[in-house]
């Protein structure tokens, strides 16, 4: 089973695929999170996406694209794949049905979490990732036992550097311009699922477990 999860920065993607991912036996695979690695390490891809990461600009397809095809090249045992923030464009989406298709493959489920864009603003505000592993915490909602400690490995929690100010509009306005289009493109294929993401993790939780059932 191959789920893709869609959503504006800050619905919960991430946060959703934590529990999914382990209990459906699905491979996790964020783009963001492979951005942030590669900026981190300060690879030639990640050299190259940081300056459109921090203005909250989509990094080009030359870089994007050939690292999630990569990450998804080998399943690692797992059942099927778990895609967080891939595909963003029509372009992507057209990409990653060839090299499914390349292997036999297809996307089986859609989940579009949707969330009022005032509700997103104020969960990204809050949002704190971990340095071991980008466990996700939130000041309000979700926050860690000891303040700036992951509760998981003990590692420090930071901001994310796109988590702030002109970046966040940008990317909430590339969201609902471009990336909504592909609901309905995975809509007319009769694969996607809206789910209400403005509730609490669990009640999301409940809900995208039992669109995936
Ligand atoms: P990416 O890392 O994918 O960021 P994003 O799409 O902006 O989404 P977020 O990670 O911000 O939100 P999320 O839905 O995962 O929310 P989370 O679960 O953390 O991409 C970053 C950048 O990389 C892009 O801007 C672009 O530059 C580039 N990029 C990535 N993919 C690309 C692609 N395909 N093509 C080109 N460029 C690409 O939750 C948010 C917060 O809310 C957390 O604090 C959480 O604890 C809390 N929370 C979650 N659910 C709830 C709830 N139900 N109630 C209360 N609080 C909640
Ligand atoms: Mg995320």
């Amino acid at each position: 089973m191959n789920v893709i999860l869609i959503g504006a920065q800050g619905s919960g993607k991430g946060t959703q695929a934590q529990f999914i991912s382990s209990e459906m036996n699905l491979k996790h695979t964020a783009s963001g999170d492979l951005l942030r690695d590669a900026i981190a390490q300060g690879t030639p891809s990640g050299l190259a996406a940081r300056p459109y990461y921090e203005r909250g600009d989509l990094v080009p397809d030359e870089v994007m694209v050939g690292m999630i095809l990569d990450a998804i090249s080998d399943l690692g045992g797992k059942a099927g794949l778990l895609l967080d923030g891939f595909p963003r464009t029509l372009a992507q989406a057209r990409i990653l049905d060839m090299r499914l298709a390349e292997r036999g493959q297809r996307v089986d489920k859609v989940i579009y979490l949707q969330v009022p864009r005032q509700q997103l603003v104020e969960r990204l505000a809050g949002r704190y990732l971990c340095r071991a592993h980008g466990h996700i915490w939130n000041i309000a909602s979700l926050p860690p036992k000891t303040p700036g400690i992951c509760d998981y490995d003990g590692s420090e929690l930071y901001q994310r550097s796109d988590d702030t100010g002109e970046a966040v509009a940008r990317r909430l306005d590339i969201f609902f311009t471009e990336t909504i289009t592909l609901v309905d493109y995975y809509a007319q294929q009769h694969k996607e699922v809206t789910i209400d993401g403005s509730g609490t993790i669990e009640q999301v939780h409940v809900a995208v477990r039992a669109a995936l059932r």
